[in-house]
């Protein structure tokens, strides 16, 4: 009898974890809570809400989870995987206190100066700085963080004095104070560490492409596209970034009272001299980069969560395919702003294989309605391709996204132009 496991989540990246489970040989059921269309194919979706933390655990209970995966980072954050511990079920995603690494830009920040981790430099803006001064001292471009999670929506880099000051001016006004960052220049990549008590483990680096527009131009986005693995992140540069941010930081994790169990996702700026910092840490996988970080996993991918959540990692490191993956995220009309939603989806949908490798759909802000494929979402469904090399699995992707029709939408036509 194989194993039950509920993925807690609703987006692309709750879609590829059910892929990547329903392919583990060790799983008979995944469940998905509320999940998406996508999921409703190959799962079984529940109405649940992923920020309801009493009827999720009521959910692992009556279902009988072996294992829980929390996809998002409300939840946990909110001490669902503190919950699901207390009942005794095995949960992936670090406990509320680790969850403050992302939830609290500025603990995060001083748990890296404690540590000694290369970061950009912080100031504490609050109602009594003199903010002309501030914005002088640090000069353009002004990176801006608000210290609350805001979906994806809490940070400005812009080399527009007025929007800087406006943006600090309406976040000290709800927050009661706002971070001002030193600019980081060079390139960027997401390194998606597991960790427990036990151990750690560094999956292949991908690079996400934050901004709307191609060139890596207009308005910040929960991510575009993504692909993996990423040439910037070379082997001297995953050495360091080891050596300088992962051992330290899981060094420090670990002794914690509570150790933390789950993806450490470090975001990397990695300089011309190919020294990395952090950007920002979150506690969970991230959305695109799970789309093509999964399928790189050879391994039982349920094996390698379920030791995690066990404290048990070191006994189940997993292995890695050498194929390429890049995912090209189909955006609704509107987004980043808000989105139209309720729109027919239509097209093949289905999974393409053939000699040069496979593509399939990702879907994020899907449902349906009478027996319809519909959007409900900003970041509505994203395309993947695998195969032996990155612009073969680019290919796949755009010929498999040419063939989805969503009225309004819109995606971009450079992932991974850094790297091909
Ligand atoms: P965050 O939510 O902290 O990841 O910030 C969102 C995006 O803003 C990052 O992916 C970077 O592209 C950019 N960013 C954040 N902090 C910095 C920084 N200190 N220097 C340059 N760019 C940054
Ligand atoms: N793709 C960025 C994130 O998941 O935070």
């Amino acid at each position: 009898m194989g194993r039950t496991v509920l993925v807690v989540g609703g987006g692309g990246r709750e879609h590829a974890l059910t892929i990547g489970l329903l392919d583990s040989p060790s799983v008979s059921t995944v469940h998905v809570a509320p999940g998406n269309a996508g999921t409703a194919g190959i799962a079984t979706n529940h109405d649940v809400s992923a920020s309801d933390i009493d009827a999720q655990v009521a959910l692992a209970k009556s279902i009988g989870a072996d294992l829980f995966v929390v996809g998002p980072e409300a939840p946990l954050v909110d001490g669902l995987s503190d919950s699901l511990r207390a009942v005794g079920i095995p949960s992936f995603g670090p406990h509320a206190a680790g969850a403050m690494l992302e939830g609290r830009k500025d603990f995060a920040k001083q748990v890296m100066l404690d540590l000694n981790i290369p970061t950009a430099g912080v100031q504490h803006l609050t109602p009594e700085t003199d903010l002309d001064a501030a914005v002088d001292l640090w000069g353009a471009p002004w990176v801006v963080k608000r210290d609350v999670l805001a979906g994806g929506k809490g940070v400005v880099v812009t080399e527009d004095r007025d929007e800087a000051l406006d943006f600090i001016r309406t976040s000290i006004e709800s927050d009661g104070m706002v971070l001002m960052e030193e600019f980081l220049a060079g390139e960027e990549a997401s390194m998606l560490v597991m960790m427990d008590e036990s151990g750690y483990v560094a999956l292949p680096c991908s690079q996400d492409h934050k901004r709307v527009g191609e060139g890596d131009v207009g308005l910040n986005t929960g991510g575009m596209g993504a692909y993996a693995p990423a040439p910037v992140a070379t082997e001297a540069v995953r050495a360091r970034a080891i050596s300088e941010i992962v051992e330290p930081m899981h060094a420090h994790l670990s002794s914690q009272s509570t150790p933390y169990r789950g993806c450490l996702y470090v975001g990397l700026m990695i300089d011309d001299e190919g020294a990395p910092s952090v950007v920002e840490y979150n506690v969970r996988f991230g959305d695109p980069e799970t789309q093509v970080t999964v399928p790189l996993i050879a391994s039982d991918l349920c094996d390698l969560l379920l030791a995690v959540a066990e404290g048990r990692l070191s006994e189940s490191m997993p292995t890695f395919s050498d194929e390429h993956a890049m995912t090209v995220v189909l955006a609704a009309e509107g987004y980043p702003g808000p989105p139209v939603k309720g729109r027919s989806i239509s097209g093949n949908l289905s999974d393409y294989i053939d000699s040069a490798g496979r593509a399939f759909i990702h879907h994020a802000g899907t449902g349906s309605s009478d027996g319809n494929l519909i959007s409900t979402g900003g970041r509505v469904l994203a395309s993947t391709g695998i195969a032996a090399s990155l612009a073969e699995a680019r290919d796949l992707a755009y010929q498999k996204l040419s063939e989805v029709e969503l009225e309004g939408a819109h995606f971009r036509r450079d992932i991974g132009h850094r790297a091909l």
